[in-house]
């Protein structure tokens, strides 16, 4: 049983809260969510706009430093990152070192961690200059790096950046460009990739930010907190339900059970089997992203002219949980991951790219937090309590 006036005796005034349901651990300016609503702001903008107004650069600039660029902000923005976009060309070695069959998101996380061996002249957090250019190196280089572990997970040659091109186009063609050709982006994939990127770009104290801001409170560089959180993002719970929604699809798909069966095998709470993409710790409504994805979903697959019958199964899975009274009870929706996989999969992406996508998009949202954090008088080492329930006292058999 648990002694809770020896834990209060002990700490002060101290809430046991499993999974932080209800702790707040900052203040923060970035991002409003109301969860009951469905609602959700960037620094005051409507998700709704801002996926439909701005760029994945503007809307970088508007988490990092708080308001819309103005054009020329933007042009000098854009500017200094392409002057970054190179890899170390021993880095391109660290990443032949590792084997081929790696997970692209451990690829990743490995990469982003050895900038911190490649730059330790600017390492220091509480130098402003060092963090700018922190900034410009993360957003310049990580869809590099993410682009070469796709590569290196199919086997191919990594190809140099082209600074010509816009941020988004650049990655398609680091991920889908050869040696061998020249290489056309398709402004269809182009501009629903950018959208894609910005509803990823920031969702306040998530799993993976927190995980940033927990490892950016030690005063640990950039570079190490934001690998950290592309470890957290990496579980199926959080950014890895995309992947986990195309293995559940397809499962579906090959089974022939149907999908009225399989949502019959979720309510019975079977080992292992949940209706992934589906419910949200602060979504109690649709999640307003998971809208905009489903209706990217269906303008895509018919500009590309692909069609998918797991996009099919993923609409009456849908159908049928919102239907259903055990969905109902617990306010379970769609969330964000529940249809971006159809349309990165109709992209040419390979399932285990699926997160890797959603950690560029995600990380001005992480820059943006270790830098609130980083500059917030109040922050302090972040420190949780426990609540001892183990051995009292007592001696080791050599001692009695
Ligand atoms: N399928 C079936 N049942 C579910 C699901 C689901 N996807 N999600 C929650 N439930 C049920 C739980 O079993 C629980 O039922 P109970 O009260 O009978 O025990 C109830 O709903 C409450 O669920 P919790 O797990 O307590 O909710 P929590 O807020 O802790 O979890 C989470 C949120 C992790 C997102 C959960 O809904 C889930 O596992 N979803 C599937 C994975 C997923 O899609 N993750 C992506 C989240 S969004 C993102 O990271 C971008």
């Amino acid at each position: 049983s648990i002694d809770l006036s020896t834990f209060t005796k002990q700490t002060g005034m101290t809430t046991l809260d499993y999974g932080f349901v209800n702790t707040a651990a900052t203040k923060s300016n970035i991002t409003y969510i109301d969860g009951d609503q469905g609602i959700l702001r960037y620094r005051g903008y409507p998700i709704e706009q801002v996926a439909k107004g701005l760029s994945f650069l503007e809307v970088s600039w508007l988490l990092i430093y708080g308001e819309v660029p103005t054009e020329s902000e933007l042009e000098d923005f854009d500017r200094r990152i392409r002057r970054h976009t190179l890899l170390h060309e021993d880095l391109k070695r660290f990443f032949d070192g590792l084997p081929h069959q790696a997970h692209p998101m451990s690829v990743l996380s490995s990469g982003v961690s050895a900038l911190s061996t490649y730059y330790q002249d600017s390492l220091d957090p509480t130098n402003p200059e060092h963090v700018e250019i922190s900034t410009l190196r993360l957003l310049a280089k990580m869809p590099v790096m993410a682009a070469y572990a796709h590569k290196k997970s199919v086997g191919q040659a990594f190809l140099y950046p082209d600074n010509s091109l816009s941020f988004v186009d650049n990655f398609l063609r680091l991920n889908f460009g050869t040696m061998a050709e020249p290489y056309e982006v398709n402004p269809v994939v182009s501009s629903a990739l950018e959208r894609l990127l910005i509803l990823h770009a920031d969702h306040e104290q998530n799993a993976s930010t927190s995980t940033v801001r927990l490892v950016g409170s030690t005063q640990a560089n950039m570079f190490a907190s934001i690998s950290a959180g592309i470890n957290a993002l990496f579980g199926p719970l959080h950014g890895g339900a995309n992947e986990a929604v195309l293995s559940m699809l397809g499962d579906i798909q090959a089974s022939g059970e149907g999908v009225a069966k399989y949502v019959e095998r979720v309510k019975n709470k079977e080992a292992g089997v949940k209706l992934m993409g589906f419910g949200h710790r602060v979504y109690k409504n649709y999640d307003p992203r998971a809208k905009l994805v489903k209706e990217s979903a269906d303008e895509v697959l018919e500009a590309l002219g692909v069609h998918d019958d797991l996009l099919e199964i993923a609409k009456e899975l849908e159908q049928i949980a919102l239907a259903d009274d055990y969905f109902k009870e617990r306010r379970l929706y769609p969330n964000v991951d529940f249809y971006t996989g159809v349309i990165y999969k109709a992209m040419g992406f390979p399932t285990r790219m699926f997160t890797v996508l959603f950690a560029i998009g995600r990380l001005p949202g992480w820059i943006a937090h270790w830098r609130e954090m980083t500059s917030d008088p109040q922050t302090k080492i972040g420190r949780p309590q426990q609540l001892y329930l183990g051995h009292a006292a007592r001696d080791l058999p050599s001692a009695q």
